[in-house]
Order: structure tokens, then sequence, then C-alpha cells
């Protein structure tokens, strides 16, 4: 079936086009990259990473390609990333706008920043977990897995008869070196 090409797919005025008229920026650089305050945001505030180590996130942050949104005076005001091997996968993760800059398009910003990156534009699906904001993505054109059946996990704390986890106490040592 042929796509279907509605006004959410090629809006005729970004929401974040006031702000780029303004100064802000979006941008790929990890020397701008306030690795503080992305850690403060993803440790104190987001649900889904709280207590997360500067350690951890730094990590997170080196092997990504991670974007942020910055204002005219060069503070960073969100994040997101894209966790890639710029060939087959792109699962977006960790977006995050400050609490006083929300509602003016910077997340939509980040998350197409990501999606339309050159590094990633042979990536034919991106994927990504929400607990609340399916609106915010589908407002990207994010729609819900179609293929369910085709895709499978393997939780680290159910753990597995056939692969146990070699990192809980008493556990066999894994068999990579
Ligand atoms: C979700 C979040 C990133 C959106 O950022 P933002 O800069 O406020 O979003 P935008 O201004 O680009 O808004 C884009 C659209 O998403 C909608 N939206 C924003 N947050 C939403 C949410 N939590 N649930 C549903 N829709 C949401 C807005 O209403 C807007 O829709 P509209 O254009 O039709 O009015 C931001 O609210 C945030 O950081 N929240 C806390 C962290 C979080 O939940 N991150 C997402 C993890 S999956």
């Amino acid at each position: 079936m042929k796509n279907v090409i509605t006004s959410l797919d090629r809006p005729a005025n970004p929401p974040w086009q006031p702000l780029q008229a303004e100064g802000w920026k979006l941008s790929d650089s990890p020397e701008l990259l306030d690795r503080h305050q992305v850690w403060r945001w993803l440790s104190l505030e987001a649900a889904w990473s709280r207590g997360r180590s500067q350690e951890a996130v730094n990590t997170s942050l080196d092997h990504s390609l991670t974007v942020g949104v910055y204002d005219p005076a060069g503070r960073q005001r969100g994040v997101a990333r894209c966790v890639t091997d710029r060939v087959a996968v792109g699962f977006i993760d960790d977006v995050y706008v400050d609490a006083d800059h929300r509602g003016k398009g910077v997340g939509r910003w980040l998350v197409c920043g990501l999606l339309q990156h050159r590094l990633l534009r042979g990536i034919s699906q991106f994927t990504l977990v929400t607990e609340d904001a399916h609106a915010h993505y589908a407002a990207s054109g994010f729609t819900p897995l179609t293929k369910l059946q085709r895709w499978m996990q393997w939780r680290r704390d159910t753990g597995s008869a056939y692969t146990p986890d070699p990192w809980a106490p008493g556990s066999p040592p894994s068999s990579v070196s």
C-alpha cells in the first residue's frame, strides 16, 4: 500500500522554526554536550533512568549518536540519542527536554534531527519505547509496531535456563573473555 502523505509528514513550518530564528541550534557536536546537565536530567528527573550514574550516562552518550538543542547563550535545553550501528539499527532513547522549555518544539526538533541525520540515512526503521509520550512521537510520524510477533526480548531480570546471567552472584563465569 502506498504511504499516505499527511500534513504531519511535511510540516510547512516546523514548530522549532521560531527558536531557530532566535538563535537556538540543534547539534551533534560532542564538545557542546553539557554532560553534567544531561546526567542531572536523567538521574534525578527522568523516570526510566533515575539513579543512573554519571559514568553510565557518559558511556551511553559516547556509544550513541547524540544530539542536543542549545539556546542562544549556548545552554543545553534538551538531549536525545540514537543507539545505532549506522547500518541497520536505530533505537531512539533518552529524549529529554528541560522542564522550563517544553511545548516549544524542542522535543520534535531533537527527534527529527536524529531521523534526518546524514549518518543514519541508510536506516530504514527506527524504534523506541515510551511509557506515555506516544502522541509526541506520533507527531514525528512514529506508529505502534505493526508486526509485534516478529519481536523478541531477553530480560536479565527474569533470566533463562538456556542462557544464565553470568553476572548474577554465584553464577559460572561468562564464556566470553
Ligand atoms: C516528551 C518531551 C521530550 C517532549 O518535548 P517538548 O519539547 O515539550 O515537545 P514539543 O514541544 O516538540 O511537542 C511536540 C508534541 O508532543 C506533545 N507532547 C509533549 N510531551 C508529551 C507527552 N509526555 N505525552 C504526549 N504528548 C506529548 C505536545 O503536545 C506536542 O504536540 P502538538 O505539536 O500537537 O501540540 C518532554 O515533554 C520531556 O522531556 N518530558 C519528560 C521526559 C520524557 O517523558 N521523555 C520522553 C521519553 S519516551
